[in-house]
């Protein structure tokens, strides 16, 4: 049974992939400092509190099990408060993992699936991004992020590491289990918003921005069930592991929904509903953000499995059944 460090593994994507990590025969170990995660998340697997810019900690668990590869969630993912406070994002999303890929390659370990994200390519040139979509990102979280895939392949071209960067899209929805989902302070997202304020928890819901040129001019994004993205994980490691080559892929699931229709659909799902008000878009909200995922679908075999409705089923049941 090959070990896996899964950093960041008591977040959202991270806890989604340990369990499918686990599933698929491999030993994931956790270590989180849970300065957004939760120790329930991580339940059931073996767990080192500790934070991964801290050498020490890391060298103690670096040095404890013999791990075959590392998947790194593990991020300031805030991305109004990446342009308040971009020190914070360099050190933690940044400099952190420098460090982090140095004790990596001094400890031999060669393999390396990285949390990067469709915001480094900024705003986009084309109606579905593809992995060789220009790369220009228009805020300190994409740069922490696209800062990290340069490294990578630098990385690998000097020293032989051998790395994934999967880039989400919108991730969302929560495991069917209703013992882990997704619980970030604050809440972002756009579907954890909604259902929240479906739940009675947050009062109305504002859409920015109504005159976008899109079919009902509101934004499109590209919502992908957290469960497809652990998947498409445990495919790439096991690429990695097979045959290794590094890789990159677009993870959406391509196709597009806009901020109205979520709306309508969670209103429809949850059967609650709620004030919705309207405002002028926001600084830095492209019209339309789709994957185009022909390239994870070619090499990986993977297919998302979860359509918006699903996405929004799993996301309620888990706000009614909430653990933590
Ligand atoms: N959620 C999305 O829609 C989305 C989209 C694109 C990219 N991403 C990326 O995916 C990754 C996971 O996102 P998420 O939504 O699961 O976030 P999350 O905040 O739920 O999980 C991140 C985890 O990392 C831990 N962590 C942060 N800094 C740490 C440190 N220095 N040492 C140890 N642990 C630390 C946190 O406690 C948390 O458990 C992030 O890298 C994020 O940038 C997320």
């Amino acid at each position: 049974m090959e070990n896996i460090l899964v950093i960041g593994g008591a977040g959202y994507i991270g806890s989604h992939t340990a369990r499918q990590l686990a599933a698929a025969g491999y030993r994931p170990v956790i270590l989180d400092n849970l300065s957004k995660g939760h120790r329930q998340a991580a339940a059931g697997f073996d767990f080192e509190l500790g934070d991964f810019t801290d050498k020490a900690c890391l060298e103690r668990v670096l040095q404890k099990y013999n791990f075959a590869a590392v998947m790194h969630f593990a991020a300031c993912t805030e991305v109004d408060r990446s342009v308040k406070d971009p020190a914070v994002f360099y050190q933690n999303n940044t400099a952190g993992v420098l460090a982090l890929l140095n004790a990596l390659t001094a400890h031999t370990i060669k393999r390396f699936v990285f949390s990067s994200s469709a915001a480094i390519f900024g705003e986009p040139k084309t109606d579905l991004i593809n992995e060789n979509h220009p790369k220009s990102p228009i805020n300190p979280y994409g740069h922490s992020k696209l800062m990290v895939e340069q490294m990578l392949s630098d990385f690998d071209t000097a020293y032989g590491l051998k790395y994934a960067a999967l880039r989400y899209f919108n991730a969302s929805g929560s495991d069917e289990s209703g013992e882990i989902g997704e619980s970030h302070s604050p809440e972002t997202h756009l579907i954890a918003r909604l259902i929240q304020t479906a739940a009675g928890k947050q009062k109305g819901f504002t859409i920015f921005g109504t005159d976008y040129p899109t079919s009902d001019g509101t934004c499109i994004r590209d919502f992908v069930h957290v469960n497809d993205l652990a998947r498409a994980h445990v495919l790439a490691l096991g690429k990695l592991l097979n045959e290794p080559a590094s890789l990159c892929f677009n993870l959406g699931s391509g196709t597009g929904h806009s901020v109205a229709e979520v709306v309508e659909t969670v209103k429809k799902v949850t059967g609650r509903n709620f004030d919705v008000q309207t405002a002028p878009r926001r600084a830095g909200d492209p019209a339309r953000l789709v994957a185009d995922n022909t390239k994870a679908r070619k090499v990986l075999g993977w297919q998302p499995t979860y359509d918006l409705t699903r996405i929004i089923q799993t996301a309620w049941q888990w706000e009614t059944h909430r653990k933590y």
